[in-house]
């Protein structure tokens, strides 16, 4: 099948992209005495997965359905790197039981104590990791507060102890998507790693033995220069890329893998807009470059072969119409005719490939080697 036998919109993957950002990281990682354990909320797909890596490698997860979905495709050890909420226990308690070592993510005592108590009353055995706070992007316990301790003091000291037992640390650097220069991404990875590092030394003083400090997101995972003392990095949409991505100077836009194909349905001449039907449900409502240097609208638009159309972006979106205009003078939109196919490059590659069902997959021409379907919802 072709590109242009497909229904529109549809999201395209790239494979020939996506197999050398996975190698990218892969080799800058091989570099450092440290694991990958890649975040597959991003691609939600065994397929994509398996070409990260083997099933049964570690993974992270952001929902309780991946980690279903992906244990039965073979994957078991899973880390949830959401904090966990009570009302999720009996369902890690049903993974754990059919074979899964899951490990929770949680910030205060509350749940730590519930946990705590879950366990001691299922006779079950979960690693559990403290979330620290590096960057104040959002949760997590900073790495000097007494809080820390708290917490720990509801947790097994190992795993030998049953229940719910300290495993370590983890942290996001979130705030590495608002720097505006790689320079500042480095700084912003070594505040992740040293936070890190300093929450689980502090564990070990009080006897904690924390053996797990896992840090990561896609542009740290890039930029830092040490990982000294880190035990494992996640990052996700290094898979795939995006324009936020391109935004940071993380990827180039030849990087990204993900697009919607879309048709043009329509034009008004006189506003300089071509019409799609590629709206908002296509492309998400997602406006990452919206507060980065240059702003992609909706997404930046290429031809059927993937490549960029000097000028174009998707402007405005409806539910089911898109619009694109050239982003300095609509004047200079061309009239591209009614039935020409385009590709439109996403802000957020996780928030797109979140709308569809699967990927169409093409390796550098328009001919379709595959469909991979993704898992959504919890
Ligand atoms: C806890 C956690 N770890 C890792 C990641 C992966 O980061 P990225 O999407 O930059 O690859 C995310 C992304 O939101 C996350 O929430």
């Amino acid at each position: 099948m072709q590109l242009n036998e497909l229904e529109t919109p549809a999201l395209i993957l790239d494979r020939l992209a996506m197999d050398r950002n996975i190698a990218r990281l892969r080799d800058r990682l091989a570099g450092f005495d440290v694991a990958l354990r890649p975040h597959v909320k991003t691609n939600k797909s065994a397929d994509v997965a398996r070409r990260i890596g083997a099933p049964g490698s570690p993974i992270t997860v952001s929902t309780l359905k991946e980690a279903e979905y992906f244990f039965e495709h073979g994957w078991a050890d899973i880390l949830y790197a959401v904090g966990i909420a009570a009302n999720k226990f009996a369902h890690v308690a049903d993974l754990v039981q059919r074979g899964a070592r899951m490990t929770v993510v949680l910030d205060n005592v509350e749940t730590a104590r519930a946990l705590a108590a879950f366990c001691r009353s299922t006779e079950l055995t979960i690693p559990v990791l403290i979330e620290i706070d590096t960057d104040g992007h959002r949760s997590g316990v900073p790495p000097e507060a007494p809080l820390l301790l708290e917490i720990a003091a509801q947790l097994g000291k190992s795993e030998a102890a049953g229940g719910a037992w300290l495993s370590g640390v983890m942290t996001h650097a979130g705030d590495s998507y608002n720097c505006p220069s790689t320079a500042d991404i480095e700084k912003v990875a070594e505040l992740e790693r040293a936070g890190a590092v300093r929450a689980a030394q502090r564990l070990r003083a009080a006897d904690y033995p924390a053996p797990v400090v896992s840090v990561g997101s896609t542009p740290t995972a890039h930029f830092a220069r040490s990982f000294d003392g880190v035990t494992e990095v996640r990052a996700g949409v290094y898979v795939f890329f995006d324009l936020v991505m391109h935004g940071l100077g993380v990827c180039e836009q030849s990087d990204i893998a993900l697009s919607v194909l879309c048709s043009v349905i329509g034009h008004q001449q006189e506003k300089g807009w071509i019409i799609t039907d590629g709206g908002w449900m296509a492309m998400s409502r997602d406006r990452g470059t919206s507060g980065q240097k240059v702003d992609q609208g909706y997404g930046v638009v290429c031809d059927q072969a993937g490549i960029p159309l000097p000028g174009l972006i998707m402007q405005q979106a409806n539910q089911e119409h898109g619009i694109i205009v050239h982003r300095d003078d609509t004047s200079l939109t061309p009239m591209l005719p009614v039935g020409t196919l385009l590709r439109i490059l996403p802000n957020h590659a996780c928030s797109t490939a979140a709308q569809h069902d699967g990927y169409h997959v093409v390796a550098g021409s328009s001919q379709i080697e595959a469909y991979w379907p993704r898992i959504s919802g919890w």
